[in-house]
């Protein structure tokens, strides 16, 4: 596995292999990460991880600083998973100073959900998404449902900048306990970890109420914030979207993402859950021979 740190090796690697899929990552990688890799292997012969802690999408008081990084394990991880090469290359490499800033953005997607509580965070990630995919030029890019509304915007710049690449998305991976796997988990304590663990069972519950017939969206939230308000979490968000233009939802009446973002003491956290409900399946009234 080759690892290259600066944009001109970078090509040159990507130049021998064919089709290429690759998994853009800020590396502290993880199970999930090991699945997009896996994923990724279905789709091409040639695999790409980029690791690379991103300046532009830290708002200024986000953990930019204290974000883990640990080369040394993601770089087996990678090995591991059958990685063909690696692209980690240093700061400076990719936001060269005398170069003026681009800003990629699609506000009506951006500004909402993660976006109004954490302001230009979307511009970055779409930034750096968009120099990663002219430098490497993946012919598929596989990225987490747990970041869905990220996953929603880049599929979205794709095709807005007609792009020829096609964004593979990849189930949210959970530990045995629900929990979302994610690179932040590493800083919950025990304790922590225990009262985390109410975003997935409110999401749960939401849904089982759903298929039980309850469709006002109010209400569901209200459900899920009960479950975080026992376990003391303070809550950034609780929302039910339209999962293409991720407007609000006052009725579940087709595929809906409930989306929720909150803080366990310091560590704050995302989760999503995108139900179909089960009426939706059915044809009401159908005539006789129709199912
Ligand atoms: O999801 C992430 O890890 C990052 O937002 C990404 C897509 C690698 C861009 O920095």
């Amino acid at each position: 596995m080759r690892v290259l740190t600066t944009i001109s090796d970078c090509r040159a690697e990507r130049a021998k292999h064919h089709q290429l899929a690759m998994v853009p990552t800020m590396g502290a990688l993880h199970a999930g990460h090991a699945a997009l890799i896996e994923l990724a292997h279905q789709y091409a012969t040639s695999v790409a991880v980029s690791i690379f802690v991103n300046p532009t999408q830290f708002g200024p008081r986000e953990d930019f600083n204290r974000y883990p990084r640990p080369i040394d394990d993601d770089l087996e991880l990678c090995r591991r998973g059958g990685v063909d090469f690696v692209f980690n290359p240093p700061v400076e490499e990719i936001y060269a100073s005398a170069i003026p800033d681009v800003i990629v953005d699609l506000p009506s997607l951006s500004t909402l959900l993660e976006g109004k509580h954490r302001p230009g965070h979307f511009k970055g990630v779409c930034q750096i998404v968009a120099k990663l995919f002219n430098i490497i030029r993946p012919d598929f890019a596989c990225f987490g449902q747990k970041d869905y509304q990220q996953l929603r915007i880049i599929s979205a710049m794709v095709g807005a900048l007609n792009w020829p690449i096609q964004i593979v998305p990849c189930p949210t991976l959970r530990d045995p306990d629900g929990l979302a796997i994610s690179s932040r988990n590493r800083y919950l304590s025990p304790a922590e970890r225990q009262r985390a663990l109410s975003i997935n069972k409110g999401l749960r519950l939401a849904e089982a109420q759903i298929n039980a017939g309850i469709n006002q969206t109010n209400r569901l939230t209200t459900t899920i914030q009960n479950l975080l308000l026992e376990q003391h979490l303070a809550i950034d968000y609780i929302a039910s979207v339209d999962p293409i233009t991720l407007k609000m939802v006052e009725v579940v009446t087709g595929p809906t993402l409930f989306a929720v973002a909150a803080r366990v003491g310091t560590t704050r956290l995302i989760d999503n859950l995108l139900v179909k409900p089960p009426w939706d399946l059915v044809i009401p009234n159908a005539p006789r021979g129709v199912s």
